[in-house]
């Protein structure tokens, strides 16, 4: 069922909140302090959803209650008047790529009416993804990496050895590395930040055909918000390593610990997504200063009509 609480006026708020939240980072990139660059974005997000006309609540976000002091699961936002709106929030996708002025630092949101997005508890999530066009069902978490890549290259019609999957640069993905190679796949590895990373297999312009790993379960539903707007498959799987991490989820009202959701479980409802560039990166640009402005470019797209609006905006600093 189409939302209609998701008005235009909502996703041009919420462009100005990860504008806002990119820039107060943008003032710590390559300065080292990741905690300092998170700090400046959860605030600045926070100050600007607490303008904008509705009844937020963040089901994904900084943390638990006791851990974070800010944007926390479950916390309030807005002015308290107007639609009851589920927000996922990642102030800062790529704290490490912003401390070291690295490329593709996010400030990125989703949002949804009220439980249109799954309350993915802070642990990680077996992920694979691929962009719009192709048949349902061609990928699996349960078929290995090569035999993923090998069905998206004869559903694409090309070869295997011209199709290329973004994978995290980490020891745990050895396994999914070599069997990507074993089917001559060529590999992208970046350092962080996977929700581009998914993102990316919706472009043809990044080369990124297949996503595949295991990253933050937050950063899963935030893409998958993202593939619901743009077309793609994904499927995740929430991994525990510890009994605490079981306990979380099971606070998020999750029973079924083993379960694989497809991309319309991890988001159910509509969804606006929007993500500004902190750094420059693939997607966007970076925040930037000129002639006594600053500059911010962010992608917004809507689920509801399918729209995929890029803005660049300039403020007086
Ligand atoms: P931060 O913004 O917290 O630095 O997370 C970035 C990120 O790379 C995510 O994009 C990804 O899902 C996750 O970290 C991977 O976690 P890990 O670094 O533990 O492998």
């Amino acid at each position: 069922m189409k939302s209609n609480v998701l008005t235009p006026s909502l996703a041009d708020a919420m462009v100005r909140v990860t504008e806002l939240a990119a820039i107060s980072a943008s003032k710590e990139v390559g300065r080292g302090d990741e905690k300092k660059a998170d700090a400046a974005a959860v605030d600045a997000m926070r100050s600007a959803f607490n303008e904008v006309e509705f009844r937020g609540r963040v089901v994904i976000g900084e943390g638990e209650r006791d851990e974070a002091p800010m944007l926390y699961i479950g916390e309030e936002v807005g002015t308290g008047k107007g639609p009851e709106i589920d927000i996922a929030l990642d102030p800062l996708e790529g704290t490490t790529l912003t401390a070291k002025a690295m490329a593709n630092a996010l400030a990125v949101l989703a949002i949804a009416p009220r439980g249109g997005l799954l309350y993915a508890p802070d642990t990680y999530m077996d992920k694979i993804a691929i962009g719009p066009g192709f048949p349902e069902g061609l990928i699996s978490l349960s078929a290995s990496p090569a035999d993923n890549i090998k069905a998206l290259a004869r559903a694409a019609k090309r070869k295997v050895e011209d199709m290329t999957v973004c994978v995290l640069d980490r020891p745990r993905h050895q396994d999914i590395i070599d069997s990507l190679r074993s089917a001559g796949a060529r590999i992208s590895l970046i350092t962080d930040g996977d929700v581009a990373g998914v993102i990316a297999t919706t472009d043809a312009a990044t080369g990124i055909d297949m996503y595949v790993g295991q990253g933050g379960a937050p950063e899963g539903v935030l893409a998958a918000a993202a593939l619901k707007c743009v077309g793609g498959q994904m499927f995740g799987r929430l991994v525990f390593r510890n009994d605490d991490e079981k306990k979380r989820a099971a606070r998020a009202g999750i029973t079924d610990l083993g379960k694989t959701y497809s991309l319309n479980e991890l988001a159910s409802g509509d969804t606006v997504f929007c993500a500004t560039g902190v750094t420059n990166g693939t997607m966007l640009n970076g925040v930037h200063h000129k002639d006594g402005r600053v500059h911010t470019h962010t992608l917004v797209m809507t689920s509801t009509d399918g729209m995929v609006r890029y803005v660049r905006s300039s403020r007086t600093v």
